[in-house]
């Protein structure tokens, strides 16, 4: 989780340059990381045999709007976000189609304990920010309870520059349905994990960039908030 300690940038930028090292050796405790990122935590390996068939969960799914308080367990969080864009083999592949496998979409995660990006190589979370935002989530998003009361938001957005750079003006047609592939996978994993959700597509697009913090051409796209059914 995150903490709040401030690091001096040389301090902050030796302990990145370690922080690499470490990484590409297998999991890593929290470490700082400079700039915007604060934390970084390896999430649990993903399971990759559930209870469910996949036949089941699609007979499961239905939207889910509303959620009970309890708190989704650190394995559950990384098990969704590995379904939406988890890296499946050594070339990078994700569990989610990419044309030409730009890989446009950024995921974050949005919990009562703060906000993070999910960094699908290495399967980490970089915690950004201890705030909770469901709350400024939910009201720049017609007010929709279902993020309020979720205990996880998934905010999908897409970089439509990197697809661009191969597919030109196709290329927001195409994050539009990588962003669609990756949902539906962690409303499938959400049915086997025996979680709700729903996809919300509507919100203030420029009210969520800035809540967020989104880099200059991220677009938010989806959010997708997902409990214990209440
Ligand atoms: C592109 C898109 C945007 C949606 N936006 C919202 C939304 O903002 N709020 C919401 O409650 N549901 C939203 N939904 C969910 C639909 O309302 C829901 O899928 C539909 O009622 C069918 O019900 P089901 O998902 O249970 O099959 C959205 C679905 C899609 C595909």
């Amino acid at each position: 989780m995150p903490r709040s300690t401030t690091v001096p940038a040389a301090l902050a930028v030796l302990m990145g340059v370690l922080l690499v090292g470490v990484m590409a050796d297998g999991p890593v405790a929290p470490e700082r990381v400079p700039g915007a990122w604060r934390e970084v935590e390896a999430l649990p390996s993903p399971r990759l045999d559930g209870p469910v068939s996949l036949e089941a969960a699609l007979l499961g799914r239905r939207s889910v709007r509303s959620f009970s308080d309890v708190p989704l367990t650190v394995e559950e969080i990384g098990q969704l976000l590995w379904a939406a864009q988890g890296v499946t083999d050594d070339a990078g592949h994700r569990t989610a189609p990419s044309a030409g496998a730009m890989y446009p979409l950024e995921l974050d995660v949005v919990t009562a304990d703060g906000f993070a990006r999910y960094v699908p190589d290495g399967h980490r979370l970089a915690w950004r920010g201890d705030a909770d935002l469901r709350a400024s989530l939910s009201e720049v998003a017609q007010g929709q309870a279902a993020i309020l009361e979720a205990p996880l938001v998934i905010v999908i957005s897409g970089v439509p520059e990197r697809t661009a750079a191969r597919y030109g003006e196709r290329a927001e047609r195409y994050v539009a349905m990588e962003a669609g592939h990756a949902a539906q996978n962690a409303l499938l994993e959400s049915v086997s994990l025996g979680l709700g959700a729903v996809v919300v597509g509507a919100f203030d697009d420029e009210a969520v960039r800035r809540l967020l913090a989104l880099a200059d051409g991220e677009e938010p796209l989806y959010l997708v908030p997902i409990g214990h059914p209440r």
